[in-house]
């Protein structure tokens, strides 16, 4: 009956369907209901009591606050053999489901068409896209005819369901096996810009046979500034490069778009990537002392600073004023040694070379706050995913060192996947195959005089399905102190099998006040840093309840929607940084990025690379370095060592920036700090170049008559009662203002 109904709509529709005539829009019609049975994948169960399902929506999103656990979405569709009459290739239909957060099976008619799970079970899964094809042979598909798609979801915690922007069957087409793989890295000559892009074939028998057209464009102006046309062939066994090479215009990101169009079906594929334009000026020789200018330690642990200081080698470094207890390293700027006695010490570094000296002064203060400016490291998670090992963290370790701690950059934090399966008979957790020795790897990263960072969850499993912490808080605190371990991730994950299926804020707070008590007897100073994704307005308890930074939000995505509306939505969470406490919107998604074994260039344009830093710096947010630290390319480094911009971040007020100005294509943050200066970022979020003109009355700047470029460190000549500057389409321009 159902059946005929559609084919109704369907012929009654045909003469202005021809778009949907090949794509099936899937994102109506949707049906969910919470709870778990393998009869909701078979097409004859009636769903019709279940509650519709807005499929643009997470759960929590759609009025189920705090749903966890097991759900099922189901929607009937009726698929016409016309999508493959009219399709060039006949092989395969593909679904693009959203979104699966975290765990997804998928069912076409009742049978397993898809998972995002490869060992263990669904708990397993990985939030990801529901992207998958199905072959137009597959017994389970039914032309013509009714269809009933059923997803099995798990989430182990925070936003959860199937949502998305992208719901629609088609025929697979023959650009769907394509990729341009834009994954190199530019090349940056003297006067020029090169890159290697390549055109493959991900599966199937095909020629592809035609041309590719490269072309420049100025954003600004929208005019293209060069142009070319080559011929350019290939399969899946045989890939096509492009070199190309252009004149470095001016001080902006071009707009590259590579096209790709099949002479043969006529069909085209483009994708568009921003040229890297550094501002950052170039270290200079003379000595610089960089980094926070107060540091926190308790009294009786363990001390290690490395003074960031940048500047021809050799440096030769000096403290005056040191604690009793701590001493210096004066070839490696490294402190350590044990502090006992409570107090604020006024110290002097001093860093030289042999073209001059600079001192800085830095005070620290021994006593019971830790994590007074907002950690500055690198996770493993973005990068690598459950993939990282013991190479992988010692790799990013010596980049760190090399590249990165000059500058103040000091954790390096192992999230998941470092975990054994089972623990020992005293029931202490132990690390797998990829950590053959915990405690050297942490020895080794301490003898760089940098950090040392762990993940676990307070409940049985972590999200990624390894062992937690459930019942053995105590003993796991006990051995990351015996490893050396200075920080600590604590994820949700199926802490919410453990705890009430609707937990109170008493609940929320439980697990983190156990693990904050275990942590309190280690001999150590171990940052803690909660994750469960803002859940109960983490920023209005998380510092009362021991925590350093909290997650305020699910996982980011390099992607312009994903980073942007994190990075604006935390006005909300202001009043919660404070030194020793901060917001943490989720870690960076600049360089090369991967969840996994295989890393690509972040989607994030180096505009909204630029939007990233700047925002996650007012927001005086942890700054967790995402990406592969093995190949930081010399734009993603400029990101990360701009001294001036890592000041904001690290200013001892400790404030956060509030949002000052919201428009429909831009938005102004501004910080309070230390000095009595203030922050500004002017925040495109348009897709369009835009002089933005602030009156600085209205913006609260009145009397600062300083206005200093973060980025390009230097001073603009400005109008007295106004600021106006251009703004590059979802870029910035970050100032500090000074009276
Ligand atoms: C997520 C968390 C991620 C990462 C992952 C590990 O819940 O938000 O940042 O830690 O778990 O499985």
């Amino acid at each position: 009956m159902r059946t005929k109904i559609y084919m109704l709509i369907i012929c009654l529709a045909a003469p202005f369907l021809t778009v949907s005539a090949q794509e099936i829009n899937l994102a109506h019609g949707w049906k969910f209901r919470i709870g778990d049975s393998s009869a909701w994948a078979l097409p004859p169960y009636n769903d019709s009591g279940w509650k519709t399902a807005d499929v643009s929506k997470t759960w929590e999103q759609q009025g189920y606050p705090q749903t966890d656990g097991f759900g099922w979405y189901r929607v009937h569709q009726l698929i016409p053999s016309s999508l493959k009459e009219k399709a060039f290739l006949k092989d395969s239909l593909h679904f693009d489901l959203g979104y699966l957060d975290d765990g997804g099976e998928v069912y076409l008619n009742g049978k397993l068409v898809y998972k995002n799970w490869k060992t263990g079970d669904i708990k397993s899964g990985l939030y990801g896209p529901g992207s998958f094809s199905v072959s137009v042979n597959d017994p389970a598909l039914h032309w013509d005819e009714e269809n009933v798609i059923a997803v099995r979801l798990f989430d182990t915690g925070g936003n959860g369901g199937v949502y998305g922007d992208k719901f629609d069957i088609k025929m697979t087409d023959v650009m769907d096996n394509v990729t341009i793989s834009t994954d190199g890295d530019f090349y940056y000559g003297e006067k020029s810009l090169g890159k290697a892009i390549k055109l493959k074939a991900t599966g199937g028998n095909y020629n592809y046979a035609g041309r590719l057209s490269f072309k420049v464009t100025d954003p600004e102006t929208d005019t293209i500034v060069y142009q070319k046309t080559n011929p350019a062939n290939f399969t899946a066994h045989r890939p096509f490069t492009y070199t190309f090479t252009i004149a470095r215009l001016d001080k902006k990101s071009y707009r590259i778009t590579y096209t790709f169009t099949d002479e043969h079906s006529g069909k085209q594929i483009s994708k568009t990537e921003g040229t890297p334009y550094i501002l950052t000026p170039y270290v200079k020789a003379k000595p610089r002392i960089n980094g926070p200018d107060v540091f926190g330690e308790r009294p009786g642990n363990p001390f290690l600073y490395r003074i960031p200081a940048t500047g021809q080698k050799p440096l030769v470094y000096k403290a005056d004023g040191l604690p009793s207890g701590l001493t210096l390293d004066a070839a490696t700027g490294i402190i350590s040694g044990v502090a006992d006695t409570k107090g604020d010490y006024a110290v002097a570094f001093t860093v030289s070379n042999k073209l001059g000296s600079s001192t800085k002064k830095f005070t620290i203060k021994i006593g019971e706050l830790i994590g007074l400016t907002p950690a500055l490291g690198w996770n493993s998670w973005n990068a690598w995913g459950l993939t990282v090992n013991d190479q992988k963290v010692r790799t990013s370790a010596n980049a760190m060192a090399d590249k990165l701690s000059a500058h103040g950059w000091m954790y390096i934090n192992i999230d998941d996947g470092w975990e054994a399966a089972n623990r020992n008979a005293n029931g202490e957790i132990l690390t797998n195959a990829k950590f053959p020795d915990m405690k050297g790897l942490t020895d080794y990263v301490h003898s760089l005089g940098l950090r040392m960072g762990i993940y676990s969850s307070p409940g049985p499993k972590t999200c990624g399905g390894y062992l937690g912490s459930w019942q053995h808080e105590g003993q796991d605190a006990k051995t990351y102190g015996d490893w050396g371990i200075d920080y600590l991730k604590y994820d949700w994950c199926s802490y919410s099998e453990v705890t009430s299926s609707r937990p109170t804020l008493d609940d929320m707070k439980k697990p983190y006040q156990l693990m904050r008590a275990s942590l309190d007897k280690v001999h150590r100073d171990i940052l803690f840093s909660f994750c469960q994704y803002g859940m109960g307005d983490v920023w209005n308890w998380g510092g009362q309840v021991g925590g350093n930074s909290w997650r305020t939000t699910g996982d980011i995505e390099d992607t312009w929607k994903s980073m942007s509306t994190i990075g604006f939505s935390q006005d909300k969470t202001a009043e919660g940084a404070k030194p020793g406490h901060f917001n943490d919107p989720d870690m960076l998604v600049v360089g090369k990025v991967g969840w996994g074994d295989s890393q690509h260039n972040t989607r994030l344009t180096p505009d909204e690379q630029y939007t990233h830093i700047s925002l996650w710096s007012l927001l005086s947010s942890p700054l967790l370095i995402g990406c592969d630290m093995g190949h930081l390319d010399p734009f993603t480094l400029s990101l990360l060592t701009n001294d001036e911009v890592l000041a904001i971040d690290q200013d001892a007020l400790g404030r956060e920036a509030r949002q000052t100005a919201k428009k429909d294509d831009y938005q102004v943050w501004t910080k309070e700090l230390e000095d009595g200066s203030k922050a500004v970022g002017i925040f495109n979020t348009s897709d369009k170049y835009q002089l933005i003109k602030l009156n600085k009355a209205d913006a609260g700047l009145g009397g600062y008559t300083k206005v200093r470029d973060v980025w390009q460190q230097k001073y603009l000549i400005t109008a007295a009662g106004e600021f106006v500057t251009k703004v590059p389409p979802h870029g910035v321009v970050l100032v500090r203002v000074s009276k």
